[in-house]
């Protein structure tokens, strides 16, 4: 036993206590610096702390990377994503650090006294297309959650990461939510095409095709469309909604290529799973289609009244089209051609966006 005993100069009995916790076996004696903004995540990783395993999975517990501890001793967590090549990437600590500096308020952040009534056809578009946006929101939300307690304490920058996510989506969700009501129109209705559009995504049995479908498929395309929301937005508060909103989901469409990324480059046998999962992202699109009832208020939205929505078609061609480039591009920067196989370039006439 490692029992200290500890004399006191009060003229008492020395006290003995168990003072073993102190010979600890991490790398104890370091200083983390601070860098220019502060004292970042990536500027604790020094020495051994900054030792990234490439497989954790004989240590499934809460221990965090670098602790003293025997992982034989602990109770496992049942994490089941133990590797760095399917968990962890380069950059994730700068962006969580990104995340947390960019967080901003539904309630404070956004021009609401900006609204004013919008003409009967374009308040139940923009009604719809914010009912469909919380919707989603919740999904893309709740399945970062349900992935979370699966990835191991190792590679704690891609669950801090996804904790910052988790929260953008709740943000995401409530501010939708509260421009449905804020103008004199309410929540639209729930069409069965879209949820079924999106249940499929939790059986994605691993977490590189849930990153391929949620982040790079998924959360590339409605970037695309938040960064083009000026086409649809009528005024400044939309836009900054639009523009806040798109911001947010850089960083999540970053995440999960960068991660996607390194699993390309340190098992590029996992490439065909990739490519897979966005067979299936893209055969489930082209099945369900866009719901007309989306499809119809974007229309209206991008024309400019009821009036106009083959001007509205016109500008959600582009969109489209620049959405699947955009995706395209993605793929080609994660190291995947996905060009010849595309499934979403046959679709040309079809409303799908
Ligand atoms: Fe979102
Ligand atoms: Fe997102």
């Amino acid at each position: 036993m490692n029992a200290r005993t500890q004399n006191h100069d009060d003229g008492q009995q020395p006290s003995v206590y168990d003072l073993s916790w102190m010979d600890v076996k991490s790398e104890w004696g370091l200083r983390a610096t601070p860098s220019k903004h502060g004292l970042t995540l990536n500027d604790i990783n020094i020495g051994t702390y900054g030792v990234i395993p490439k497989d954790a999975s004989k240590s499934l517990s809460f221990a965090p990377r670098g602790a003293d501890f025997d992982p034989d001793d602990l109770p496992s967590m049942g994490y089941t994503v133990n590797t760095r090549a399917e968990a962890w990437a380069d950059n994730l600590g700068k962006l969580y650090e990104e995340a947390v500096a960019r967080q901003w308020s539904s309630t404070r952040d956004i021009p609401w006294r900006a609204l004013s009534p919008l003409p009967s056809d374009m308040e139940h578009a923009m009604c719809q297309l914010c009912t469909f946006l919380t919707e989603v929101e919740f999904v893309a939300g709740e399945i970062p959650g349900s992935w979370l307690q699966r990835i191991n304490t190792a590679y704690h920058e891609t669950k801090l990461f996804m904790a910052t996510q988790i929260m953008d989506e709740a943000r995401h969700l409530e501010v939708f939510r509260k421009r449905a009501l804020a103008n004199g129109g309410g929540l639209g209705k729930c069409p069965k095409e879209i949820e079924e559009s999106q249940r499929y995504i939790f059986e994605f049995d691993t977490f590189p095709r849930m990153l391929a479908r949620v982040h790079l498929f998924g959360e590339g395309r409605i970037l695309t469309l938040f960064r083009l929301g000026e086409m649809i937005a009528q005024n400044e508060t939309e836009k900054t909604i639009f523009r806040l909103c798109a911001q947010d989901e850089s960083r999540h469409v970053a995440f999960g290529c960068l991660q996607l990324r390194t699993l390309v480059e340190e098992d590029p046998d996992r490439i065909e799973d990739i490519q897979d999962a966005l067979d299936v992202a893209e055969q489930r699109t082209l099945e369900v289609g866009s719901s007309t009832t989306l499809v119809e208020a974007l229309m209206i939205l991008a024309g400019g009244g009821e009036a106009y929505m083959a001007v509205g078609k016109e500008k959600l061609a582009y969109i489209r089209k620049k959405t699947v480039q955009e995706y395209l591009q993605r793929c080609r920067a994660i190291g995947i051609d996905r060009q010849p196989r595309c499934r979403l370039k046959e679709a040309e006439d079809i409303n799908v966006i």
